[in-house]
């Protein structure tokens, strides 16, 4: 596991489509559940309200890990550094923790929007930077151009998708994967053998998802509007999942389903 993704920032609260209210109970809970790290991004449109409820939750600034992500609206020259200075604006903070491209550019042109993320890690405006969503052609592209680390390739991952080609690409190129869409947005829940492992566990259904992408080795990225949803997605390191378990579940991932896909979003890459 990355180093920077150890102890609770390992398990991040998403905050993917909340505002106002509901993002302020949501995110309240999860900080009170012991959640440290929080993500959100450009095209949310709920940085500021993010931004609200963290510099008045009582926990230290650097206690807590901060990712956004800039949208495609946003890559261009022009637009790149006014759109990061806005986030930085709206999240009540000088620099993110971690600041990721959201998309690869339309087109697959990627490299002006590389340089300009490091830009913003040179100008100190991210502590660290990353990718979301690219596929692993654009993740060793990535490595050739940016000069130092890039910490992370935020990518859905679950048990009804095989990842093996971008967890290949991240073994080579050093760029971790981190996961959206954790729990396929309830998908998972169709499937009883995650109920029926986690009998055996004396853990729920989606205690059982989660703890399978992490041993697979990457932070999760959970989202959920109710405290005790918030609460068993942080209680999950407790416990191991045999090899058994973990084979049983890995068979699902031929299933093949994806939640983000190019009938929700217009620019998705050809994804691997
Ligand atoms: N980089 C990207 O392009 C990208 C794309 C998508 C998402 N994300 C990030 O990843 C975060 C998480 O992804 P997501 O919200 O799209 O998908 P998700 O975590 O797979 O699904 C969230 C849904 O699952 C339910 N849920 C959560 N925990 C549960 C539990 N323990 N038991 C039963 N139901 C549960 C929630 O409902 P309840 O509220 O009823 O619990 C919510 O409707 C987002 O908030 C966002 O920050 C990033």
């Amino acid at each position: 596991m990355n180093i920077l993704f150890r102890n609770t920032h390992e398990r991040s609260f998403g905050t993917f489509p909340l505002k106002g209210d509901v993002l302020r109970d949501a995110m309240t809970a999860a900080i009170e559940t012991g959640y440290r790290a929080f993500d959100t991004a450009q095209m949310y449109g709920n940085e500021a309200d993010v931004g609200a409820v963290l510099a008045g939750c009582g926990v230290a600034r650097g206690d807590l890990c901060i990712t956004t992500k800039v949208g495609v609206n946003n890559i261009t020259a022009a637009t790149f550094m006014p759109s990061v200075e806005r986030s930085l604006a709206d999240l009540k903070t000088d620099q993110v923790d971690i600041l990721l491209l959201h998309w690869p550019t339309p087109g697959g042109d990627i490299r002006q929007s590389l340089e300009l993320l490091q830009a913003a890690r040179d100008k100190r405006l991210a502590r660290h930077i990353g990718l979301s969503n690219h596929t692993a052609a654009f993740m060793r592209q990535a490595r050739q151009i940016i000069e130092g680390p890039i910490v992370v390739n935020q990518v859905e991952f679950h048990p009804l998708l095989n990842q093996d080609r971008l967890l290949a690409a991240a073994a080579e190129t050093g760029i971790a994967l981190s996961s959206y869409c954790s729990v396929a947005r309830g998908e998972v829940f169709k499937y009883p053998v995650f109920a029926e492992i986690g009998a055996g566990y004396g853990k729920t259904a989606a205690q059982i998802v989660l703890r399978w992408i992490l041993q697979k080795g990457l932070p999760i990225t959970t989202m959920s509007t109710r405290a005790q949803n918030i609460r068993a997605n942080f209680d999950v390191m407790d416990f191991t999942l045999s090899s058994i378990d973990m084979a049983r579940i890995e068979a699902l991932t031929t299933t093949g389903f994806r939640v983000v896909d190019a009938a929700k979003v217009p620019y998705v890459p050809d994804f691997d």
